[in-house]
């Protein structure tokens, strides 16, 4: 068969008379006084092409079924009745000659933009779904932000070079995907959660600036922004300092907008403090598509006598609110009762309001002073219909609730414009966080995260107060890309691994090779990972990922269409010695 040379939305109103050949599947036909009309889709989109009862190839038109595969030759001629909806929709295509190229199964759905079928239905047939817009646009755009990022980094003399998939684990923080090694009984490869150590070891390999489109595996509980394998835009580069990699990044990213949606990043971003962020908008991936901050009202309550204000203070908790502009009117005991179990998923005791009409009302109305509302109005500059939602409590849990608080109130007020997109960076992470679990201070990054110079004594003396030098880019409230400037001095390393309370053993054993490269002359370096996926989906206005993934898996990791994971033969589990135990 000849190479198919045109597209369907090549064509308009200019090319009137034109001969054509054009390939495709029957997305529509009808049958309208003896003429049959179908809509030939392909990828770029839709074309009507007409088949008359004279012509010698009617009767396999007749035939014709959805989603058949054919090829037509036909003259482009202007149409009676136009629709302008469509690029094509001036013209239609006169077929001269019909050839089918293939039949079709009755479709499990319809394709079509507005859909009904279910989205594991769509998964099963994950390669119709494709067919529909929807998920093909999507794609598209995948494709046109990763051709953005190579000619962006090739032009800025970045190198692509690929990692391996079969590695030794890396102290990423998630749960390793293992594969068994059949050459060495036993033995389990990680598939890798990102290619940090690689990366790393490339600079020491005097690359200088690496990146790569890279494929990451990790066994955590699934949400709406998260895959079990995802994609990184994994960048490293030598010589650099926290500026360099944030500016880079973000004129990175600004191109990319630009030359995917045509839409101006205002430059440079935003950079926002790790603390002010908890502090202001209590999460460090705000989303500053719209206001309403977290305000502090310890202060006003010093001296309150409401008791559960009260024992907050006295166990040196937080009295921290929101406040939603003219909506008080919007929020009835129903929905207030709502919003309360809302925050009390997230460990908040409970949620105590006040609404300020021209009388004022409210759960801790009866429990408050004249003095404490006035205060409140003053300091948070109330007006007539303004709704303050207040939670009490240990600081984290005050911060988390309200921060969540404040974007589903956004949500359901509809706050958010389309098409709108706020980026900043979070700065200035703490290095670590105390794990109650393990009773013991963890990495917030990763081990190899440089602390900040004037934080490196704290590394073992004041771990609460050590802060790195680690950055997020985070877009409307997404965390889009993380990254640090790494250790590049062995003695920082090894305080690092004491300061985590890593034996000699754990260090040896986990990534000895690892310490064993950075004597050899490292330079100091840095880099950052952006979410492939959570870019495109932010680019595409969806907030499921597996819309942009051509093959994505379900919320318990497995994939509708091939039915993987799946059981293996005895014979392939033998020849990996390998058992299994069981289920109770
Ligand atoms: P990090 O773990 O922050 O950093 O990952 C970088 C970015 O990858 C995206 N991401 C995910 N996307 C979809 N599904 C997931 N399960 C998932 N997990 C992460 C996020 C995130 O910001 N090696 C470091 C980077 C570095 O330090 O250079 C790393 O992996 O958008």
């Amino acid at each position: 068969m000849i190479m198919k040379k045109y597209n369907n939305n090549d064509f308009n109103i200019n090319n009137i008379n034109e001969t054509v050949t054009l390939y495709g599947w029957v997305s529509k036909k009808r049958n309208l006084g003896g003429l049959i009309f179908i809509d030939l889709r392909d990828r770029s989109g839709i074309i009507q092409v007409v088949i008359r009862p004279e012509n010698e190839c009617y009767d396999v038109a007749s035939t014709l079924k959805s989603e058949y595969v054919i090829k037509v030759v036909g003259t482009i001629k202007e149409r009676e009745s136009k629709n302008l909806n469509i690029p094509t929709g001036e013209i239609e295509v006169d077929v001269n000659e019909l050839e089918l190229l293939n039949k079709a199964k009755e479709l499990p759905f319809e394709i079509t933009d507005d859909t009904t079928a279910l989205e594991d239905t769509r998964l099963k047939y994950r390669y119709l779904d494709i067919r529909r817009n929807e998920i093909k646009d999507k794609l598209l755009t995948r494709h046109k932000i990763t051709m953005a990022i190579r000619n962006y980094l090739d032009k800025e003399g970045f190198m692509e070079v690929e990692t391996p998939i079969l590695c030794k684990s890396t102290p990423e923080g998630a749960r390793d995907y293992l594969v068994p090694s059949r050459v060495n009984k036993g033995k389990f490869y990680a598939l890798p959660q990102s290619p940090q150590l690689f990366k790393q070891l490339l600079m020491v390999g005097g690359v200088e600036k690496y990146f790569q489109i890279a494929k990451c595996f990790r066994d955590e509980d699934l949400r709406a922004d998260r895959q079990p394998e995802f994609t990184q835009v994994d960048m490293e580069m030598s010589f650099v300092d926290e500026d360099d990699v944030m500016n880079l990044t973000e004129n990175l990213i600004a191109n990319i907008f630009k030359s995917v949606k045509n839409i101006d990043i205002k430059l440079p971003l935003l950079r926002m403090k790790y603390d002010d962020a908890i502090d202001n908008y209590g999460s460090d991936k705000p989303d500053l598509r719209f206001d309403m901050k977290i305000n502090d009202i310890t202060d006003i309550f010093e001296n309150t006598n409401f008791m559960v204000f009260k024992n907050v203070l006295e166990e040196n908790g937080i009295i921290n609110c929101i406040v939603v502009k003219n909506a008080s009117n919007n929020y009835s005991r129903k929905k207030l009762d709502e919003l309360t179990d809302y925050v009390r998923k997230y460990k908040a005791s409970g949620l105590a309001y006040l609404k300020f009409n021209d009388e004022i009302t409210g759960s801790i109305i009866k429990v408050t002073s004249e003095d404490e509302i006035n205060n409140i109005k003053e300091k948070l500059n109330i007006e007539t219909n303004d709704l303050v939602l207040i939670v009490s409590g240990k600081k984290k849990i005050v911060k988390t609730a309200l921060g969540a608080l404040r974007c589903k109130i956004a949500h359901d007020l509809d706050l958010i414009k389309n098409d709108d997109y706020k980026l900043l960076w979070v700065t200035d992470f703490p290095s670590f966080e105390y794990s109650e679990e393990e009773n013991r201070y963890t990495s917030s990054h990763h081990p190899f995260t440089a602390p900040k110079d004037s934080d490196i004594d704290k590394l073992i003396n004041d771990k609460a107060n050590c802060y790195s030098k680690a950055y997020d880019i985070v877009i409307n409230g997404y965390e889009a890309g993380g990254g640090s400037i790494r250790i590049h001095d062995e003695d920082i390393q090894e305080k690092m691994f004491e300061a985590l309370e890593l034996t000699k053993e754990d260090i040896d054993e986990k990534f000895g090779f690892f310490v064993e490269a950075l004597k050899y002359g490292t330079p100091p370096h840095g880099g950052l990972a952006l979410g492939l996926d959570r870019l495109t989906m932010l680019l595409t206005n969806t907030e499921n990922i597996r819309d942009v993934i051509a093959f994505p898996k379900t919320a318990s990791a497995s994939d509708l269409m091939s039915e993987a994971p799946n059981k293996v033969d005895n014979k392939q589990l033998d020849e990996l010695s390998i058992n299994i135990k069981k289920s109770e």
